[in-house]
């Protein structure tokens, strides 16, 4: 692949090159839930594993759900674990279950009754699936590992079933601020293990989710000891083990305070949403910061003359930064897999 200073970070893949901050002339690829509904042959292993939990649970099943799309589009330069954010309530002991149609389902956590216990063994599968996915691949595909951040986790587990606009979630962050401290606490001491577990079974770059930031934007106090403190917590427990290995930000909806977010946390890169300004993004991140993103997904769905324009648009408004291309949220399940495969060839062209 081209490379302007290929001198400078030999024996890298040109999806580390970018995150070490060198631009490179065709961005490296990936795609938030390329594995998933949109691939008839996603929907054939997960039928054999009878759920998207016992999939997630199965190496087997979830090494070949993981190569799938690689498999299908050899453009695609990264592999992202399957998995999901959800198995780390799972792990301290919430139940956890996916109902069709309805999304996943936990408990709802009481203020009361914070006192879990994270147990490693039960994602020991998932650490296996790392392990099987990177002996598959070459040195040239980077392996994605993954953690949901601890407020968008938390999020999920005090919400219980009804995940209208997370306001139970605010309710503690407003009246019970202590409370959600121990919460966020135990579930970034329970997400610093699992990812240096993923890193130790050769992840290669880690993304945190934080896909409901947008909710505490506005808030100064709360997004600064809810969502910056608690990212910061694992990042510098991550770098001071594993210095070398990057962690990819995707702090959705976090509009204006992208810098802020940017430079407290101090990701390694950032993902963006599709509502981000990409030109007011590029005036305001510090020059040479790795970014990622931002495709709307419905414009991947939609397909055609749109998603070649859209496409070029972003390839353009980004061309002199460090750059992977992906979307700004997942793949659509209703998406035809031919737009997928359209997409890769005007971003590698
Ligand atoms: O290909 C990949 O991106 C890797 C696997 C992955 C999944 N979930 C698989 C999945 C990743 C990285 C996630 C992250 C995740 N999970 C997030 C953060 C990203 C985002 O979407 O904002 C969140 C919030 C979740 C929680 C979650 N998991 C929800 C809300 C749902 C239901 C909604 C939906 O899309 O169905 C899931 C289920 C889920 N996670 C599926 C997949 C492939 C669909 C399950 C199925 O097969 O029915």
């Amino acid at each position: 692949m081209c490379s302007s200073s290929e001198a400078i970070v030999p024996n890298m893949n040109d999806f580390l090159k970018t995150l070490n901050g060198e631009k490179l002339k065709a961005p490296p690829v990936w795609l938030m839930r390329q594995a998933g509904r949109y691939l008839p042959e996603y929907l054939e292993t997960r039928a054999k594993a009878g759920g998207f939990l016992e999939a997630v649970l199965n190496p087997e099943l979830a090494t070949e759900i993981t190569l799938q799309p690689l498999r299908r589009f050899p453009q695609i330069d990264a592999a992202i674990l399957f998995s999901d954010i959800l198995v780390i309530p799972y792990a301290m002991g919430q139940d956890l279950q996916f109902v069709k149609g309805e999304g996943p389902q936990l408990p709802a956590l009481d203020t009361n009754d914070i006192a879990l216990n994270y147990d490693a063994e039960k994602l020991a599968p998932i650490i296996q699936t790392v392990k099987n996915v990177r002996d598959a691949l070459s040195a040239e595909k980077t392996v994605i590992g993954f953690a949901g951040a601890p407020w968008t986790v938390a999020c999920y587990m005090i919400a219980g079933s009804n995940h209208d606009e997370f306001s139970a979630a605010k309710k503690w962050a407003f009246q019970s601020p202590e409370k959600l401290d121990a919460l966020l606490d135990q579930v970034s001491d329970a997400t610093i293990q699992y990812l240096s577990a993923q890193i130790d079974a050769g992840a290669n770059v880690i993304q945190l989710f934080e896909s409901w930031c947008g909710l505490l934007v506005g808030h100064v106090e709360e997004f600064a000891r809810f969502i910056i403190k608690p990212t910061q917590k694992i990042i510098t427990a991550l770098k001071q083990k594993y210095p070398d290995i990057p962690v990819i930000g995707f702090p959705r909806e976090v509009g204006l305070w992208l810098p802020f977010y940017v430079s407290e946390t101090r990701v390694k890169a950032v993902g963006l949403d599709w509502s981000a300004d990409l030109l007011w993004v590029d005036k305001n991140l510090p020059k040479n910061f790795p970014v990622q993103g931002n495709l709307d997904p419905s414009v991947l769905l939609a397909g055609g003359k749109i998603l070649k324009h859209k496409a070029r648009e972003i390839l353009e408004a980004l061309k002199t930064r460090p750059f992977i291309f992906n979307l700004g949220h997942g793949v659509i399940k209703e998406t035809p897999p031919e737009h997928v495969a359209q997409l890769l060839e005007v971003i590698k062209r």
